[in-house]
């Protein structure tokens, strides 16, 4: 034990006055938000990086910023470590606002000792999260870290468990959103891969689980770690949700994706407008979106873009499968998901990617009570040796585990083609859909016309004179009778076919009939998602 103000320079054994105390006070607090000194902060700066309190500031809310457990200090006594002093213990930890509601923030300082991650810094970030989830409110992560503090062994792992638990007891009660804003390697990236949202800046963040020389030295590969486990290698692993430009990029999209969720999963999504005023204008051009030829593709981010509120989405992990689009956006002022089939991209259909990329999305949605829209055009499940070799089976299972689970409301519109599996997995009546229109051009079928008439029709076909006129007259019978949507409608499967240009209209008036939609499932500790 020395004789020294822990913080500071003034003898223990003097009396000090008030005044004294809190100059001392002052000193302490500058000299522990100072972070690893301005050589330190200038080599931050000179790698494009912000510090830990930029990143924050840039984040919150001008002067919202409440400090929490600044004076934290380490216990550690091995490798040269007695005395050693690591500002705020390389975490900046706190509560502030993002446009006026309250989240709960750690952001780790590079600065000092890498951010390496020993037992009081995972204490404060524990602390942290625990408040986050007793007052209900959103946790934001920004993480630049060298990982586990190497002098504190045990006790660092220790601390990344301690993390690592609080993810999972935070998961679906309040909104997770991780930033990764510097180096994320080794057990580290699981905390980030535990929460909702990871949010990757290009250029200066890299997550893998080993680096590229211990990958080199196992398996021989030479990779960089930008190719290994920069944003844009990690987004097509569907591991990360959006990339930022830079640290300033990744504040805006984090405030952006906020301002759609809600504080916890009690609470309903913000609704911007207040005033329950329905949007029902028709939108001609709508009517001209599907072409004639049904194997014609389109883009249907202009489709979703017409729907909802201003034209404007936020995509998530929008170059990882981008055979499918998920989406927040709002209706009427409030914040839907929406689920979309991308007909531009292999015709829309369902692959593994695509599977995982909608699975999670709508899980996320159902935990924090936002409805989902689903537009249809899918010609079916990926066929192939290497989607069944990965599990396709297991995955698309996920998408009807995850629809058949969601309890918030549901409302589907059949745009175009709905065949097989795919029609169900994308949220048919039969998955608990409470709506499901159908464009005129919809076509509910257990397969395209070609593929079924081969296997319906295969004998006459091929003892026909023939066979192409009479492939091709089995084809407009079998499109005649199974691909449209009335055969649906008659069953009471789809509830209404509706015009295109209609569509907002039918979306606006089904979503608040359901506002107040209740649906309660036996009890039961969880449900055992395919995995
Ligand atoms: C203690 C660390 C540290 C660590 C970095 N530092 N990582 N101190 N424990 N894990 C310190 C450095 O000693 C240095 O201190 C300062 O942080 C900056 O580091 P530099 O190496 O100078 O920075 P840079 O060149 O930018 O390289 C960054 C880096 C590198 C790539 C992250 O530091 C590195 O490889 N660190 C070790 C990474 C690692 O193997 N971590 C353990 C992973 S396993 P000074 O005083 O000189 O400024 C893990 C297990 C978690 O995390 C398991 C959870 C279940």
């Amino acid at each position: 034990m020395t004789d020294q103000d822990p913080q500071g320079d003034t003898p223990r054994s003097a009396i000090l006055t008030t005044r004294e105390k809190i100059e001392r006070l002052r000193r302490a607090r500058t000299n522990a938000q100072r972070g690893g000194g301005s050589k330190r902060i200038e080599r931050q700066h000179a790698s494009g990086k912000l510090t830990a309190r930029e990143r924050i500031a840039s984040l919150l809310d001008s002067e919202t910023f409440q400090e929490l457990f600044l004076f934290a200090r380490h216990r550690c006594t091995d490798f040269g470590m007695a005395g050693k002093e690591m500002p705020g213990e390389g975490v900046v930890t706190g509560i502030g606002a993002v446009e006026g509601r309250q989240v709960f923030v750690a952001a780790q300082d590079f600065t000092v000792a890498g951010g390496s991650v020993g037992e009081m810094h995972a204490d404060k970030i524990c602390r942290t999260m625990d408040m986050a989830l007793k007052c209900g409110s959103p946790f934001v992560s920004i993480n630049d870290s060298g990982g586990a503090r190497i002098q504190e062994g045990i006790d660092a792992l220790s601390g990344y468990g301690r993390i690592f638990y609080r993810n999972v007891l935070m998961s679906g009660v309040v909104p997770q959103i991780a930033i990764v804003a510097g180096p994320c390697a080794g057990g580290a990236a699981y905390s980030p891969a535990l929460m909702d949202f990871i949010i990757m800046v290009r250029g200066s963040a890299e997550m893998f689980i080993t680096g590229p020389q211990v990958v080199k030295q196992v398996t021989g590969e030479v990779v960089s770690a930008q190719e290994l486990g920069g944003p844009d290698a990690q987004m097509q692993s569907g591991v990360v949700h959006f990339i930022a430009e830079n640290d300033a990029d990744a504040a805006r999209i984090c405030k952006d994706l906020l301002s759609y969720l809600p504080a916890n999963n009690i609470e309903d999504p913000p609704d911007l407008l207040g005033n329950g005023e329905l949007l029902l204008a028709d939108d001609l051009w709508l009517d001209g979106v599907i072409p004639d030829d049904p194997r014609m593709p389109y883009d249907v981010r202009p489709v979703i873009r017409r729907l909802v509120d201003e034209g404007k989405i936020l995509e998530v992990q929008e170059h990882f499968a981008p055979n499918a689009i998920v989406a927040f956006a709002r209706l009427n002022g409030r914040t839907i998901g929406v689920v979309a089939n991308q007909p531009a991209v292999m015709a829309g259909v369902l692959d593994i990617d695509a599977s995982d990329k909608i699975s999670a999305f709508v899980r996320f949605c159902n935990a924090f009570n936002i409805p989902l829209v689903t537009l249809i055009d899918v010609p079916g499940f990926l066929p192939g040796v290497a989607q069944e070799r990965g599990g396709i089976i297991r995955h698309g299972a996920k998408m009807l585990f995850a629809y058949g689970s969601a309890t918030v409301p549901k409302i589907s519109v059949i745009l175009r083609k709905a065949y097989g599996g795919a029609y169900l997995a994308m949220c048919g009546k039969d998955l608990g859909a409470d709506r499901v229109a159908a464009w005129p051009t919809g076509e509910v079928a257990v397969m395209g016309a070609e593929g079924a008439v081969n296997v319906v029709y295969r004998e006459e076909i091929d003892k026909s004179d023939n066979p192409e006129a009479a492939r091709a007259s089995f084809i407009a019978e079998y499109r005649e009778h199974f691909a449209s949507p009335y055969v649906g409608a008659a069953r009471n499967l789809i509830d209404d076919i509706i015009e295109p240009s209609q569509t907002r209209r039918y979306l606006s008036l089904a979503l608040e009939s359901l506002r107040a939609k209740r649906e309660l499932r036996p009890q039961k500790k969880h449900g055992l998602i395919p995995m």
